[in-house]
């Protein structure tokens, strides 16, 4: 540890008394001090220049001005008054940007305060520009222009993917460009084939609002991209991925996530494709058997960045709020409850109009083939993947009445309007369940009736 030493120390101060004050405090803390820091018109006082002489450090000094500007959590107004700041030692110590570990401590001639050094961030202007990146990006999907990509441009879109973190740096991605017509319009059939039996699958209101958005960009774009992960990248013994082979994925879409922001802040606009069987796209991108496709993506110059992403403007879903995704501690334990959160909200929620969605809690799978059937499994064992089914198994009724809250606002956030609960299990965990169903439905404006 990089330790910072803050002195203020009246004239003539003895060095024992300054070092018994440094010394006492130092063995509190494992580390060396690199840097002592005071006001300026202090670093000729002998006892200082001995003190840093003995430890080897740096003397560095702050104006009074300076000094003045640090927030310092021990403020004395007779510093303020000798010194025009109220304080030295802390105040030194904090405008080095260490942060403070050992606060003033004083002596009859000296105070001395200790801080650690700690790597510098971004300064404001940096770090608005990384925000605004993020805040951004967008899935574009319209308004590409007939304009070539370059590979210069390419180029460094692609190290920032390229510079992603990965388990036990695997770097278990690849990039296949695809420019040819040819290869674009076979993997453009195969969205169009997902898009139509998408469409099938949807409630009637909701295809018609389907019918409206647009999925791909797959020929409107010069450029394609298939980010591809080797799972088995590196052999046996890649560090941090034995327990978890998930992760490999997770580093190729981290990948993706570098590239999109880096295409976003070069002006160009990118369309990541999921409406495929992944096998069916590696089959046309003839790709080896043991490489595995993790994104298809659309790539181009477009005419605008719209300001919020397009299933958002379109009404087709919204955004989560960060509150409900932050538990802290303990699953469910979020700066407000949930429940009462929502209750609260019932007083003003607007109505909302949209889907209906028969939720049937506790139901088996046999309801499935109705479009706007979900059903609510509160089973212990996980059943088959299916997203028509929800496996919520609530370990308390009163995790039950949040699981039910938070499974209404979220079917909100996908445009359901109504919900018609039908409680198909006799249990406890059922029963809050549907209570939660009903507390979450009106806090979004949601018709609730039972079945
Ligand atoms: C893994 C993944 C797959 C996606 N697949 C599609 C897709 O097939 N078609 C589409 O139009 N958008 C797709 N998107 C884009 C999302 O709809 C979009 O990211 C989301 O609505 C948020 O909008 P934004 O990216 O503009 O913030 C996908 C996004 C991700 C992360």
């Amino acid at each position: 540890m990089s330790l910072v030493l803050g002195v203020g120390l009246r004239a003539g101060t003895p060095f024992a008394e300054l070092q018994d004050l440094v010394t006492t405090a130092l063995r509190e803390l494992a580390g060396e001090v690199r840097l002592v820091v005071t006001i300026a018109g202090k670093e000729h006082e002998p006892a200082l220049q001995e003190l840093v002489a003995q430890l080897g450090a740096e003397l560095r000094t702050f104006s009074t001005e300076e000094l003045a500007q640090q927030p310092v959590p021990t403020p004395s107004e007779r510093v303020d008054q000798l010194k025009g700041t109220p304080s030295v030692a802390e105040a030194a110590v904090l405008a080095t940007g260490a942060h403070l570990l050992i606060p003033k401590r004083q002596a009859s001639n000296t105070t001395i305060a200790i801080g650690v050094q700690r790597a510098a961030g971004y300064d404001l202007r940096d770090r608005e520009v990384v925000q605004r990146v993020i805040a951004e990006r967008r899935d574009v999907r319209r308004g590409f222009l007939d304009v070539a990509v370059d590979d210069v441009v390419l180029g460094r879109v692609l190290e920032a993917a390229h510079r992603a973190p990965s388990v036990g740096l695997s770097q278990p991605w690849d990039f296949l460009v695809i420019r040819d017509l040819a290869t674009r319009r076979k993997v453009h059939d195969l969205a169009t084939a997902q898009r139509d039996a998408f469409a099938a699958s949807l409630p009637e209101d909701r295809r018609a609002a389907f019918d409206g958005l647009k999925i791909e960009a797959i020929l409107d774009t010069p450029l394609n991209l298939a980010v591809t992960c080797d799972p088995g990248r590196g052999g046996r013994h890649v560090l941090g991925r034995h327990a978890d082979p998930r992760t490999t994925m997770f580093s190729a879409a981290i990948a993706i996530q570098n590239f999109w922001l880096a295409a976003r802040a070069e002006g160009l606009g990118v369309g990541w494709v999921s409406f495929f069987e992944p096998d069916e796209v590696a089959a046309i991108l003839d790709l080896p058997a043991h490489i595995e496709l993790v994104g298809y993506l659309c790539v181009g110059y477009v005419d605008e960045f719209a300001p919020a992403p397009e299933l958002v403007r379109s009404g087709w879903a919204k955004r989560r709020p960060l509150s409900w995704a932050i538990h802290h501690e303990e699953w469910g334990r979020r700066a407000t409850s949930i429940v009462d959160d929502a209750l609260q909200a019932t007083q003003n929620a607007v109505p909302a109009t949209g889907q209906r969605v028969h939720v049937i809690v506790g139901g088996d799978a046999s309801r499935l083939q109705q479009a706007d059937a979900l059903i609510v499994d509160l089973q212990a064992v996980r059943p088959p993947a299916d997203f028509g089914v929800l496996w919520r198994p609530a370990r308390t009724p009163a995790e039950a009445v949040e699981f039910g809250v938070e499974i209404a606002r979220d079917l909100a956030l996908q445009g359901v309007g109504q919900l018609v609960v039908q409680l198909a299990e006799n249990s406890e965990q059922a029963e809050a369940l549907s209570r939660g169903l009903q507390v979450g439905a009106s806090a979004c404006g949601l018709t609730h009736s039972t079945a």
